[in-house]
């Protein structure tokens, strides 16, 4: 799982280009391109965000007639795949704490494969109690949020014994020639399509964020301090897309 190469590569501490706190910037950004972000999600990912979605329910595993909850779920698109896995027998819970973003998922929901309810909630503070769902996802919302630990332990939490906890996020890419050329991509190509179609500033957080996220041994590391287990990693995309899938256990270790 671990490549040593990645290990030794220094993070980029350079600061953030936001000043102030990051919950607050991320939620204000979010309802400034809430309207445009599926069409952006697809012209900037090559329509790909789909498939990754996807392969990451296939890999979460969701059991038909389950309950799951996907955490910043935006416009919902991640609700939709595990609802068509646990089908109409299941149901799905999708909360983000921008409230424009889920208002723009609403209508999608109508054709969902299972009943969906959406809610503003803090992936930090979820209001579920413990124990409740067989699979809880995240995608790319981690590298969002404030406080990694606490939202990755809070999904934990609510996480049924046996269930899993999927994190689809980007990352940094794996050492290879090409990596100027995805660099050249994240840098310059998609800021300036994301300013043509919406908020430049937006997509200039968006590679920036990626460059300051945690590498993916240490959101193993974290996931694993949340108390999963069985941590499994799926690069795709060169290493630029990660999925950590992780398993909460059915018994909790007895302490020495
Ligand atoms: C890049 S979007 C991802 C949306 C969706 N999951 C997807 O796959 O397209 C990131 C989302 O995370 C949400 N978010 C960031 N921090 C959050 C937090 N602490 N609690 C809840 N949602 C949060 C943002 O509001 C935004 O909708």
């Amino acid at each position: 799982m671990a490549n040593t190469a990645e290990q030794k590569r220094p993070i980029d501490t350079a600061p953030p280009h936001y000043t102030g706190k990051k919950e607050v910037y991320v939620r204000e950004m979010f309802a400034g391109i809430a309207d445009k972000y599926d069409l952006l999600n697809s012209v900037l990912s090559f329509n790909q965000h789909k498939t990754w979605r996807r392969l990451a329910v296939s890999l979460a595993k969701p059991t038909p007639g389950s309950q799951c909850l996907d955490v910043c779920s935006g416009t919902g698109d991640f609700a939709l795949d595990l609802a068509k896995a646990v089908g109409s027998k299941g149901r799905i819970v999708a909360s983000d704490f921008c409230e424009p973003m889920i208002r723009n998922g609403l209508h999608k929901m109508l054709s969902a494969a299972a009943p969906v309810t959406m809610m503003v909630a803090d992936c930090e503070r979820l209001p579920y109690s413990s124990n409740s769902f067989e699979v809880v996802t995240v995608g790319f919302g981690i590298r969002n949020v404030a406080h990694i630990e606490r939202a990755v332990g809070e999904m934990a939490r609510v996480a049924l014994p046996g269930g899993r906890v999927a994190i689809l996020e980007f990352n940094r890419p794996l050492p290879c020639w090409y990596k100027p050329f995805i660099d050249f991509y994240l840098f310059q190509v998609l800021p300036r399509i994301g300013g043509l179609l919406s908020r430049k500033e937006a997509y200039t957080y968006l590679p920036e964020s990626m460059k300051h996220f945690v590498s993916r041994e240490k959101l193993s590391e974290t996931m694993q301090g949340a108390g999963l287990t069985d941590i499994h990693v799926r690069d795709l995309n060169f290493g630029t897309v990660c999925i950590h899938i992780g398993t909460k256990p059915l018994t909790v270790k007895a302490t020495e």
